[in-house]
């Protein structure tokens, strides 16, 4: 009889990469099958998130639920960026931790599997020319890392202190990845990196020096492969050759993540995000410019130390202004070994939640207005789940969520759809015969 894995997955794209890998080496290398309860299995993985401090606390409360109602001798191991920047102390806080292994450290899962309590968190273990065993969760869509690690020193984010320097994947080894998904199937494949768009910097070995730009060119030649999506980009390196190989590659889906974090230059600055507000502007500019038709999705922190009432309101203009399809707001939570944990000026929390609210608010009335402008509209949509109320759901080549009524057999598939109805998150349609 198989092992039985339970892996739960919290945090960014990166995370549920991460998982994919750990899922395959296992049951490669260990025989492991995965299993929807964790009291049915042999082995609890939890492969966490630290970039805010809410997930942090509760990972401690679910460790605790997990050994209470855990099979008997089945083993916990904490992963991921919360395991890389709390190390041992999970071992001190949760003894019946079997073992702890960091964001950078994947690759081990089979070793340290067998290593009671032990802890591996190097985080400038160099993983980048690792070659995994393949699992996917998705048949339909295959997540690729280019790069691991991020060299920016964001003043607000762990990050760099969890996943470490930033190493790049080489191309050739991305091209075949991508090439064994289309010849297994898969129609898409989603990039992921901290910074993709800085891919190239650094290799672990002598490669040639390919830049993001012309990695997209590379992998848009794979036939078979109709869509390239990848997150996340950082507006600092968004020259104009990438954004012209954006709106000109065909196969390059068009929306684009743009980490904002603040509209004000002033609070940008102490962010040490290396742009202005004119410069992001100035982005978004040339991007509707080439591509009329992307959307623009972006994150967005309120209440960083020291951002002022003005501050914000520069937020909330560049809002109005670049009228993003979807954004990720989150309020200031200060991180350990990061600068500006240290700051002065704190901002106070209900000012802050205040703040989230308005960003929110104003974000909802525009989707409401971007999404009756769907209204009537056709996308081509390729459909990947089946959902459990007779519809099923795909993304647009713009990445907007659509539903139609409809089978398994549209799985896989892309179709013209022409919407019919809309909710604030996700448009119903009809396919066009
Ligand atoms: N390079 C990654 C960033 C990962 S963190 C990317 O661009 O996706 C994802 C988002 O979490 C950041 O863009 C930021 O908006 C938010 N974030 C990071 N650290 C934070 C903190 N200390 N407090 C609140 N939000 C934070
Ligand atoms: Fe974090 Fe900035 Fe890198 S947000 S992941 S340090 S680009």
């Amino acid at each position: 009889m198989s092992k039985k894995l339970f892996i739960e997955t919290l945090g960014c794209a990166m995370n549920s990469r991460d998982s994919e890998h750990m899922i395959a080496e296992l049951h490669e290398k260990e025989g492991y099958e995965t299993v929807e309860d964790y009291r049915d299995a042999d082995l609890i993985l939890i492969n966490t998130c630290s970039v805010r401090e809410r997930p942090v606390h509760k990972l401690f409360s679910e460790l605790g639920g997990f050994n209470k109602h855990k099979k008997e001798g089945a083993k916990i191991g904490v992963c991921g960026c919360t395991a890389s920047h709390l190390g041992e102390e999970i071992i001190k806080r949760a003894p019946y931790v079997n073992f702890v292994l960091g964001a950078r450290n994947v690759s081990k899962i089979a070793e340290v599997l067998h290593k009671d309590k032990a802890v591996e968190i190097d985080i400038n273990y160099d993983e980048s020319e690792f070659a995994f065993k393949d699992f996917r969760s998705s048949p339909y869509k295959a997540y690729i890392n280019i790069s691991i690690g991020c060299d920016k020193a964001c003043t607000f984010c762990i990050v760099p202190k969890t996943r470490g320097e930033e190493i790049s994947i080489p191309d050739a080894l991305i091209v075949q990845e991508a090439q064994r998904a289309v010849d297994n199937g898969a129609k898409e494949v989603f990039l992921l990196g901290q910074n993709v768009n800085n891919y190239g910097r650094r290799f672990s070995g002598e490669h040639e020096k390919v830049n993001f730009t012309e990695l997209l060119r590379r992998l848009s030649k794979i036939e078979g492969l109709e869509r390239i999506r990848f997150t996340s980009p950082h507006p600092f390196h968004m020259d104009d050759e990438f954004i012209e190989e954006f709106a000109h590659n065909p196969k390059i889906c068009k929306s684009m993540h743009m980490p904002l974090q603040s509209g004000s230059t002033k609070v940008l600055k102490d962010m040490k995000r290396g742009y202005t507000k004119e410069w992001f502007l100035n982005r978004v500019e040339k991007l509707r410019k080439e591509a009329p038709d992307a959307t623009i999705s972006t994150d967005i922190i309120v209440a960083f130390p020291g951002e002022s009432d003005s501050d914000f309101e520069e937020t909330l203009d560049v809002m109005k202004k670049v009228k993003f399809d979807q954004i990720f707001s989150f309020k200031y939570s200060p991180r350990p070994e990061t600068e500006a944990e240290h700051f002065e000026d704190v901002v106070d929390g209900e000012i802050g939640s205040d703040r989230l609210t308005r960003l929110q608010s104003l974000h909802n009335e525009i989707m409401d207005e971007i999404n009756a402008g769907h209204l009537g509209k056709t996308f081509r949509v390729y459909f990947e789940d089946l959902n459990r109320d007779g519809f099923v759901s795909g993304r647009s080549d713009n990445n907007i969520v659509i539903k139609v009524k409809g089978s398994e057999e549209l799985l896989g598939e892309f179709r013209d759809v022409k919407i019919t109805a809309i909710g604030r998150t996700i448009l119903t349609g009809e396919i066009l015969a």
